[in-house]
């Protein structure tokens, strides 16, 4: 519906309940309205298959609702950032300022994320983020309406960096994609490798998206070090992953990584994934109802496994879903329903989890061995690990 149209529909509902002597409460016109979803994630680009994920299970959660939240019907609209940072701003303000959404979902790519952040908070928008790491979202950043169902950059990061060290390793190599997530997720790698003994001895990175990593494996086989930690996602993470065994390196110097690198993407891989240890906060085969229940609907409907990126749409539309429930759907009572929202546990697929005080999951992150197309649970590389919230001051 356009926005004249749907101004015009307002108008005559409230009419109307003057005409029948106020007998409509207050607030029952725009109970009427649908709550308008801002979905801005990528449908293009080396994170595609990423944003779909997200996408397809928001939606499958509201399905599942009956199309409803508290009573109000879900509205969306689209924007494909294509991971691109110089155009989020005025994607971003498509949603926020023309459309007017009443909350922006969004996205993938850190440095799309934070542009994302800072126009939400210029009109103080609901803004859910479903994947982005980027530390500051829930550090310096961090904000009453920002909240995040996935993980900070430093999360699954220093949970490997843990698990590298204690798998005996003393010295490693990081190569990452040269921007936030990839920068945070080194850091927090080599913040725990090296409190636990070990020595990160080179860092290597190459512009976004770029998967020209010839000169870097090179190099890598050159310094042979113990251990190589990477960050890659994707598509970038197939391309990556093939290069590495092509290269003869996989049997020679272990490859470990923040999970996103084997997680919806060791079908394209070919069989190059198998074996790869990785930690993230989901994994296959846990052992949760809810878990079980979510991989069914999933399968089908779309005809294809979920991963951690459909884990976290849903968990967005089940936390928007608690604070809706808290107001009986009423968006204008905006501290209440922020703080339901502050205040919820999550019952999702990789386990409940309740949000720190900066808005980010305190979650388990699990050790995972790819086999297959899977990436089975192997145990647990960090219990309830909270992030620092560098920054926070909320
Ligand atoms: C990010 O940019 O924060 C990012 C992108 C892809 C991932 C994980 C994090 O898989």
């Amino acid at each position: 519906m356009n926005q004249n149209r749907q101004q015009r529909r307002t108008l005559m509902q409230a009419v109307v309940g003057l005409a029948m002597g106020a007998l409509i409460p207050l607030g029952a016109a725009q109970a009427a309205d649908p709550v308008k979803v801002g979905m801005m994630l990528p449908a293009t680009g080396t994170f595609a298959a990423l944003g779909t994920a997200i996408d397809n299970a928001f939606k499958l959660y509201v399905e599942e609702q009956g199309g409803k939240l508290a009573g109000r019907e879900i509205q969306y609209f689209a924007v494909d950032d294509e991971s691109d940072p110089a155009k989020a701003t005025e994607n971003a303000n498509r949603l926020v300022t023309r459309d007017r959404v009443d909350v922006l979902v969004g996205t993938v790519h850190s440095g799309v994320a934070l542009a994302m952040a800072r126009v939400a908070r210029g009109r103080d928008t609901l803004f859910i983020v479903p994947n982005a790491g980027a530390d500051d979202l829930t550090g310096q950043l961090c904000a009453p309406n920002l909240f995040r169902t996935s993980f900070s950059n430093w999360q699954p990061a220093y949970a490997m960096g843990k698990a590298t060290a204690g798998m005996g390793h003393k010295t490693a190599v990081t190569l990452t994609w040269n921007y936030a997530a990839g920068q945070e997720a080194v850091k927090g790698f080599k913040q725990a490798f090296e409190e636990a003994g070990g020595k990160v001895v080179k860092e290597l990175a190459t512009p976004f998206p770029n998967v020209e990593f010839q000169p870097f494996l090179t190099e890598i086989a050159a310094i042979k070090p113990d251990a190589v930690y990477v960050f890659f996602a994707g598509g970038g993470a197939v391309k990556f992953v093939k290069d590495y065994v092509a290269a003869g390196l996989k049997d020679s110097v272990p490859l470990y990584s923040s999970g996103f690198l084997t997680d919806g993407t060791l079908a394209a891989m070919g069989g190059a994934g198998e074996g790869l240890v990785t930690a993230l906060h989901y994994a296959d085969g846990l052992d949760n109802a809810k878990d079980k229940a979510f991989r069914a609907a999933y399968q089908a409907k779309y005809g294809m496994a979920p991963d951690v990126y459909a884990v976290q749409g849903y968990d967005a539309a089940q936390l928007l879903h608690k604070g809706l429930e808290a107001v009986g759907g009423d968006m204008s009572k905006k501290a209440e329903m922020r703080a339901a929202m502050r205040g919820a546990t999550i019952d999702s697929p990789r386990g409940a989890f309740t949000l720190s005080k900066a808005h980010n999951p305190v979650q388990d992150i699990y050790l995972r061995k790819a086999q297959g197309n899977l990436n089975p649970v192997s145990g647990i590389a960090a219990a309830k690990l909270d992030d620092p919230a560098t920054g926070c001051n909320m």
